[in-house]
């Protein structure tokens, strides 16, 4: 396994290149399952995940051509079953359950199980489904669904869900009548692929806010689509700007998918200048404790949870950063405290109060945005820091350390 090591405190300045989105590339390669026809998508991050997606999608039969761009065409589809060798590694892999369901009328996918950060159960996606008349069996770890044909129904869900969301929202543009899905995660996420599916034929009303309505539609053709810009891959430097610049200019970037961030990074005597598609950090000031609670959007992401308690950790005064979205985003903790940082958790609270200084030392990678906090963390303490395991930050971060060098910083990778 590789690991990361940071020379902490080098001044970090100058342009950053943002990349795709990967929670908007992954549900729309899975939208590809409902047309025939080639569909591309231009501007796909290159991922581990991006990369897991298209194993899946092959082993369905699905025609996937990587190159700059990636062209997808489902009309070799031939399988129904996602198996556990591929989902284990990507719980995203649950977002064909129902591209699959409205196509094939059938589905076998492995249950995803949960992850360092949760149980993550799906079964809001469940529920959903059998509403719109599939009916579905749990065994030896897999979903089976069939159906005679999805039909329109309405839908409460219990919480707010993003990929559950997205999950019936496609499901819903190939069934009879008219779904409405309340309670609706409204992520900029869900609200690109509603636009992707609408330019396939789909029509959806309503995707961003709480209550979306999906008129079904008999068939949908394939298009070409530039994926957005990754809000939290944008979030993450904007923190690294705030705790190692100089001034970071993060492009492209769109400023109202991060409102929530930005109003908390300025509240925390945070530099920054906005403009249409890039912001500017400036660091070097004096940071101080803000209070934060992640919620779903257009509330404070959950996936900045983690990289804002970083900088907390070297604000003055004390903070309490609240996480209700998942049950244990908390285990970047241990790892921050190792390097000097006062953290304590109550529940589902963490009290930061700010140190003058981290330290640097020999840290673990738990999951993908904990990775991300712990080298934020590295480039800002004394000393070097070694992040182990971390395959994780390459399931979500394009070549970070080449961007971060690009910026001044100093880390290399190393075999383990
Ligand atoms: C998506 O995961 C993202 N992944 C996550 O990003 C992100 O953290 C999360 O949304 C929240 O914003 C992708 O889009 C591929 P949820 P998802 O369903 O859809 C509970 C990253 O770092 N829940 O919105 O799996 C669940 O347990 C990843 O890029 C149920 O109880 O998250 C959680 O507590 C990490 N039953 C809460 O809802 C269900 O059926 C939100 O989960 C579904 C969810």
């Amino acid at each position: 396994m590789d690991k990361l090591i940071i020379q902490g405190r080098k001044k970090i300045s100058g342009k950053v290149a943002i990349a795709g989105a990967k929670n908007a590339a992954l549900p729309l390669m899975a939208a590809s399952l409902l047309v025939d026809g080639w569909n591309t998508f231009s501007n796909v991050p290159v991922l581990r995940d991006i990369r897991t997606a298209r194993l899946l999608l092959e082993h369905l039969g699905v025609e996937v051509r990587n190159g700059k761009e990636i062209q997808i065409n489902a009309k070799g589809l031939h399988s129904h079953t996602a198996p556990y060798e591929l989902v284990k590694t990507m719980r995203a892999s649950i977002l064909v359950l129902g591209p699959l369901l409205a196509r094939l009328k059938q589905v076998k996918v492995s249950l995803p199980g949960g992850c360092a950060i949760g149980a993550r159960p799906v079964d809001q996606h469940l529920k959903g489904f059998e509403l719109m008349g599939a009916k579905i069996e749990i065994e030896h770890g897999y979903i089976k669904a069939k159906t005679r044909g999805l039909k329109g129904a309405k839908i409460y869900f219990d919480v707010s869900t993003v990929t559950g969301t997205e999950n019936l929202m496609m499901a819903a543009s190939l069934a009879k009548g008219t779904t409405i899905l309340n309670n609706a995660a409204q992520e900029p996420e869900v609200v690109e692929l509603a636009q992707v599916l609408n330019k396939m034929g789909a029509q959806i009303d309503g995707a961003g806010s709480e209550v979306i309505t999906i008129e079904g539609v008999s068939a949908l053709k394939p298009v070409t689509h530039e994926i957005m810009p990754d809000r939290i891959e944008a979030g993450t430097f904007l923190v690294a700007g705030a705790l190692a610049g100089g001034t970071v200019e993060v492009a492209p970037c769109i400023p109202s998918h991060l409102g929530a961030l930005l109003q908390k990074l300025e509240e925390a005597n945070v530099k920054l200048e906005t403009k249409e598609n890039s912001i500017t950090v400036k660091g070097g000031g004096s940071l101080k404790g803000v209070n934060v609670t992640t919620l779903p959007f257009p509330g404070f992401p959950t996936d900045m949870q983690a990289q804002f308690m970083v900088l907390l950790s070297l604000a003055e005064g004390m903070s309490a950063i609240t996480e209700t979205v998942f049950e244990n985003r908390f285990i970047h903790v241990s790892e921050l405290q190792r390097m000097g940082a006062d953290i304590e958790i109550k529940g589902n609270t963490a009290i930061v109060r700010g140190v003058k200084h981290l330290s640097g030392a020999t840290v673990m990678a738990s999951d993908l945005r904990a990775s991300a906090s712990l080298i934020l963390a590295g480039l800002a303490a004394r000393g070097a820091t070694e992040v182990t395991r971390i395959y994780h930050i390459d399931r979500g971060y394009e070549a970070i350390e080449e961007k971060l060098r690009g910026l001044g910083a100093e880390l290399g990778r190393v075999k383990e």
